[in-house]
């Protein structure tokens, strides 16, 4: 069984399960464990929640690998909670959310979306569209990948949605985000100071996304 995590965010107790992937190589496997980004945003959530609250809405998290800011959305009184990624991730997905029922208070759907795959019959599964909030984290590592990831994006939101994407400094991250300008998105960074104290770290940044 993968490495297994205890993490405590707003004071809720999760478990978080790595992937059981062997060998855990190659970029088909990336989101086999818990990335910096996403305990940084995770941390996050509670303290935004104070001034965007989660009552009642539908969030989506993309490429969610392991699923931790999905599932801290899912303690913070998130109406239903749907964490996405490619299918060979979801067993693991589902397994996190069946490790965390007991801390889990909303409804929670594990479903795969490959990025990009805009059609009907795609998105007819994403009940919620537009979601009221969407989460990303660490997901602009692969310029190629961006326009796709656009793609979804419009698809499942509009220009009402709460966006917050996680990123960690990378070679090609600042080339990820001109191309998200050109595909119709701008951004507003977080405050360093609105962050977790302690969960934050000099190149990880968090962004409020919008339509352009
Ligand atoms: C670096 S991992 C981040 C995982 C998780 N969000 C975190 O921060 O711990 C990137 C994630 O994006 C997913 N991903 C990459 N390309 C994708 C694509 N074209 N369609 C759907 N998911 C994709 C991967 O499967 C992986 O889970």
């Amino acid at each position: 069984m993968g490495n297994c995590r205890e993490i405590e965010v707003g004071g809720k107790p999760l478990v978080i399960y790595d992937h059981d992937i062997e060998p855990p190589t190659g970029s088909d496997l990336l989101g086999y464990c818990l990335w910096d980004c996403a305990i940084t945003l995770a941390h996050y959530l509670p303290i935004n929640a104070r001034s965007h609250p989660l009552s009642g809405k539908t969030v989506i998290e993309l490429g969610a690998g392991t699923g931790l800011p999905g599932l801290v959305s899912g303690t913070l009184g998130a109406a239903r909670v749907t964490l996405t990624d490619r299918p060979h991730l979801l067993p693991g997905l589902r397994r996190n959310v069946e490790a965390n029922a007991e801390t889990l208070s909303s409804e929670i759907k594990v479903l795969p979306l490959e990025w990009g795959d805009d059609e009907e019959s795609t998105l007819s599964a994403f009940g919620d569209r537009p979601f009221d909030v969407v989460l990303m984290s660490d997901l602009l590592y692969d310029v190629s990948a961006v326009p796709d990831l656009c793609r979804s994006l419009k698809g499942l939101s509009d220009s009402h949605t709460e966006i917050l994407l996680a990123y960690e400094l990378r070679f090609g991250t600042t080339e990820c985000f001109k191309v998200l300008r050109e595909n119709g998105f701008g951004w507003v960074k977080v405050g360093r100071e609105e962050l977790d104290p302690v969960w934050q770290s000099e190149d990880i940044g968090i962004f409020r996304v919008s339509y352009l």
